[in-house]
């Protein structure tokens, strides 16, 4: 199984549209495929219409790996399923942390889902905690998007910054460009030359992903033919190619 994460510190970037459009890909593409949304807004839930907050904060739930995969919903698509976001203000990571097991449970709870499935796509939170350390550590790609705005390219700098310090893998980190309107400003330019390894496919600014919020279904639904769908298809070909070099 292949873990992605969708991360990057600066908010309202497209993270939730990534993590969502990606899954319904891969799982269109016949990948058995878990979205496990660990975001407290559960956006990723919302679009997908699996009702978040299944489950209280209970500690028997780190008791066993089994117990949290039996909160997976299946969804509306073949292949797709998802782990919704969990209470509010009591969330996962809280839970994990009171009681210390995260550096345990995480693995153990990866290697069961190994068992069911092909990619695990993370729609995680801006922070940079000891969760985030952990996932990293057991993923295989960090997906960060990415728009013009300057405070992304700062934002990417101290993510960088952050793996360096914590000895984290930096080949991990794929950022991409996001809601872009001209390929060809300034501030795009500059960005190119300060983040290497940017990935041919830009996502472009497109109504369509407004619509989804309101629809709460993916791209593949009802804009296929779209520019942005097919930005996304393509986005996720060049990670899946990252994703061999890799192995
Ligand atoms: N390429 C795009 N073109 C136009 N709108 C977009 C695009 N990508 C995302 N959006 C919209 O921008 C908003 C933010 O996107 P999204 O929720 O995916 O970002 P996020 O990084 O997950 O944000 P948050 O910090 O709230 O978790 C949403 O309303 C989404 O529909
Ligand atoms: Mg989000």
């Amino acid at each position: 199984m292949k873990i992605i994460i969708c991360h990057g510190l600066k908010g309202g970037v497209g993270r939730t549209a990534a993590a969502v459009n990606l899954s319904a890909i891969a799982a269109q593409e016949g990948y058995s495929t878990l979205l496990w949304d660990l975001s407290a807004q559960a956006a990723a839930s919302y679009l997908y219409r699996v009702d978040a907050h299944p489950y209280s904060a209970d500690e028997s739930l780190l008791e066993h790996p089994g117990k949290l995969v039996a909160l997976i919903k299946g969804s509306d698509y073949a292949n797709l399923d998802l782990l919704p976001a969990g209470p509010v203000g009591d969330d996962f990571n809280r839970l994990l942390f009171r009681r210390g097991k995260a550096k345990d449970f995480l693995p153990a709870f990866t290697t069961a889902l190994a068992r069911e499935y092909d990619y695990l796509i993370i729609d995680a939170a801006t922070t940079l905690d000891e969760l985030f350390v952990i996932l990293v550590r057991l993923a295989d790609l960090i997906i960060v998007p990415m728009t013009e705005d300057p405070l992304c390219l700062q934002a990417f700098q101290r993510l960088s910054d952050f793996f360096l310090a914590n000895a984290l893998p930096m080949h991990f980190l794929m950022p991409f460009l996001q809601m872009i309107e001209d390929d060809n400003t300034l501030a795009l330019r500059r960005l190119r030359t300060l983040v290497p390894a940017l990935p041919a496919t830009m996502i472009p600014l497109a109504p369509e992903l407004r619509q989804m919020n309101a629809r709460r279904e993916p791209l593949r639904v009802f804009a296929a033919e779209s520019p942005a769908a097919g930005s996304f298809a393509m986005l996720w070909w060049e990670i899946r190619t990252r994703l061999q070099e890799d192995v």
